[in-house]
């Protein structure tokens, strides 16, 4: 049977005043070339939305992971936005594209991907998680308690296509390399790793009794790529729901509470991750708080599943009121971390700071120092 893949890319290719949103033309552009690619038969359907400023290309196709036309045809499209974004003169554009020349992937070229490629269910619901102003690592708590946590997921005790656990591929993001970690009999070696999000990224999460691909997400951490600070790898995760998967409301329950990521402003800081609706995926204080949004989506025969019109059918989960007390939690967390300034542990710690623009600064003062 063919397989069917789900890829998210995304980049953040400009956005209006500063690094907010990204605005309706470069939407509508992504609209038309992602179009054009299900005319030309690359992908077969697609769903264009931001997360803040990050442009979010879903596609639905039977190419397979890393493969080079879909690949091209999401960098097509983040170019053909930056050049809109630059004649528009919108804020940061082309931000995320670091180098020039297309080579197959669009893996270290600055765009985030997350893909999975899988024999489609009877019926197979995902949700395509989308945060800005954090980093990939900001998935490994959620992830964990969806994979891991039984007090999180029921399913983990009475599914019985589940008691046997599931696997984590942890990727090292500094040595480049990668573990493998099975739960339950491994979950306090993964925390060990995964509790260090400044390098330990939860990569792929498999079920254990099958090896069936269960999560995915971005690992793109693009200051090891540039040696520098030019923006923030904000992340993107798929997660496949239901029969013998977690139920959509065990995904979807690590985020009744907040929880704090890095990547606040200027990427220097530590903010609460508050969920909203797709209409609310909007940075605004202290150009956050950080956010995340997440769509439930069904894949049918290699598309999302649409409506007559041919629009795909999307449930902005997040909208919900069931997380306004996550949201309400996340700002009195923003608020005490806001009135710290630039004290640690509003402020990230020294490692993690070097990968930003303080460097440049504490420069200037070298030389000011005198022996003691
Ligand atoms: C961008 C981000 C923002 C910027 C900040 C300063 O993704 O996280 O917080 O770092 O707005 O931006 P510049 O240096 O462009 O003025
Ligand atoms: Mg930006
Ligand atoms: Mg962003």
């Amino acid at each position: 049977m063919v397989k069917t893949t789900v890829s998210i890319i995304k980049a953040d290719i400009g956005s209006l005043a500063g690094h907010s949103i990204v605005p309706k033309p470069l939407m509508e552009l992504a609209e038309r070339k992602l179009a054009e690619g299900v005319e030309t038969g690359i992908i077969n359907s697609y769903y264009v939305f931001n997360a803040g400023d990050d442009l979010e290309l879903l596609m639905t196709h039977f190419k397979g992971v890393d493969n080079e036309e879909v690949h091209g045809l999401a960098w097509e499209t983040f170019k053909a936005a930056a050049e809109k974004a630059k004649a528009l003169k919108l804020y940061g554009a082309g931000q995320d594209l670091l180098k020039d020349a297309f080579s197959g992937n669009v893996r270290g070229l600055g765009p985030g991907v997350a893909e999975m490629e899988f024999e489609e269910r009877p019926s197979d619901p995902i949700v395509v998680f989308a945060a800005d102003k954090t980093e990939p690592s900001a998935f490994n708590y959620l992830l964990y308690k969806v994979f891991a946590d039984p007090f999180n997921t029921a399913g983990l005790v009475i599914d019985p296509r589940m008691v046997d656990g599931f696997e984590f591929d942890v990727l090292d993001a500094i040595e480049n390399r990668v573990v493998t970690l099975k739960t339950p009999e491994e979950a306090y070696m993964l925390l060990a790793l995964i509790g260090t999000t400044e390098r330990y990224i939860v990569w792929k999460v498999r079920r254990a009794s099958d090896g069936e691909i269960a999560a995915v997400s971005s690992t793109t951490k693009l200051s090891l790529i540039a040696g520098k600070y030019v923006g923030k790898d904000d992340p993107v995760c798929l997660v496949r729901a239901q029969s013998g998967f977690p139920a959509l409301g065990e995904i979807l329950a690590p985020l009744l509470h907040t929880y704090l990521v890095s990547g606040w402003m200027r990427g220097s800081h530590w903010g609460p991750l508050m969920p909203v609706g797709l209409k609310d995926s909007r940075c605004t204080i202290f150009d956050g708080p950080p956010r995340i949004v997440a769509l439930g989506i069904q894949v049918a025969d290699g598309k999302l599943v649409s409506d007559d019109d041919g629009r795909p059918l999307i449930n902005d989960l997040l909208a919900d009121p069931a997380f306004d007390l996550a949201r309400r939690e996340a700002l009195e967390l923003a608020s005490a971390l806001r009135r710290m300034g630039e004290f640690e542990p509003a402020r990230l710690g020294p490692q993690a700071m070097e990968y930003t623009t303080l460097p440049l600064v504490l420069k200037k003062l070298e030389e000011r120092f005198k022996e003691v």
